[in-house]
């Protein structure tokens, strides 16, 4: 096994299969994949994802929109372009921004979202579907988990698995996903309550970082041989960097990764393969592979 598992080059290898069945499913079937972006207000770090994510439509020849709105824009008006992206064939995924201003329901408007549009996976109908076994569309970050770990020839059946924090963008849906009968984990997910951490994440074969705390997970954590997932993207001060800080990972890479059996990076571990899911995802939406069209 690599010791260092390449997000960015996994991600690079599905994006050119994806890329040669898009154009197939142009040519074929007149179909092109149409992916709307909503941003709400001005988060930094939301801004550069959806543009990454923009970036990546242009590549794959997909269609895609941005709908960049105000910080105090109505909840009335979120929900009725929402309505509208519904309504337009021509868009097989919706794409909200999270987090939303703070006089936005969140919950209502990701329930506003056409369940068979919802890319995302954040919808009840799809989370709920997760966690029965049925086909729906799954958050892109645990899928992404799940592709890095097949890649890194982890084998899942009957180990361990540690989850660090319990979202539901992230803990709760990986969580379900290892637990299917595909993949037949056992599966432990852990939170800020969580009485004596240390003795839970000792015994991980595989432990799953989504907490948003720079390099929380150390060496002492894990056993040896533990394969580890960072999830964390987390900005921390820097004075030698041009920009004044620097991105780390919920894992303290440098201490871990001798004792560690594999680690997956940050940047370039599951932030690259979370973008390329999201489009196999559209990709999934626009041939009708997910729910029928
Ligand atoms: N904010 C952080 N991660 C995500 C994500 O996967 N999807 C959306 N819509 N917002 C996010």
């Amino acid at each position: 096994m690599e010791k260092i598992i390449d997000g960015k080059s996994i991600s690079t290898a599905l994006r050119k299969q994806l890329l040669e069945k898009t154009n197939l499913l142009k040519a074929e079937r007149g179909i092109t994949p149409g992916l709307a972006f909503i941003i709400a207000g001005d988060d930094p770090a939301s801004r550069v994802y959806v543009k990454s994510k923009g970036k990546a439509c242009d590549e794959l020849g997909f269609y895609s929109v941005t709908e960049h709105l105000p910080a105090d824009v109505s909840e009335g008006r979120l929900l009725s372009l929402i309505d509208e992206f519904n309504a337009n064939d021509s868009i097989h995924g919706i794409l909200v921004q999270l987090p939303l201003p703070s006089h936005i329901d969140q919950q209502k408007v990701i329930e506003r979202i056409d369940y068979r549009k919802d890319v995302d996976g954040f919808h009840p109908v799809n989370a709920g579907r997760l966690m029965i076994g049925e086909r729906c569309f799954v958050p892109c970050t645990p899928a992404g988990i799940i592709e890095m770990l097949r890649h890194a020839g982890v084998n899942t059946e009957g180990s361990n698995v540690c989850v660090l924090g319990r979202s539901n963008i992230v803990g709760k849906p990986v969580a379900n996903l290892l637990m299917r009968k595909e993949y037949n984990a056992t599966v432990t997910v852990c939170h800020s309550r969580t009485r004596d951490l240390k003795a839970v994440t000792s015994g991980a074969d595989i432990l799953i970082a989504a907490i948003g705390k720079p390099d929380f997970v150390k060496s002492d954590f894990i056993k040896d041989g533990c394969v580890i997932i960072d999830v964390g993207i987390n900005r921390v001060a820097d004075s030698d960097s041009k920009t004044g800080y620097r991105i780390t990972g919920d894992v303290d890479y440098k201490d871990c990764f001798a004792k560690c059996g594999a680690i997956t990076p940050v940047p370039g571990g599951v932030g690259p393969m979370t973008i390329a899911m999201l489009m196999k995802s559209t990709y999934d939406s626009a041939a009708g592979d997910v729910y029928e069209r």
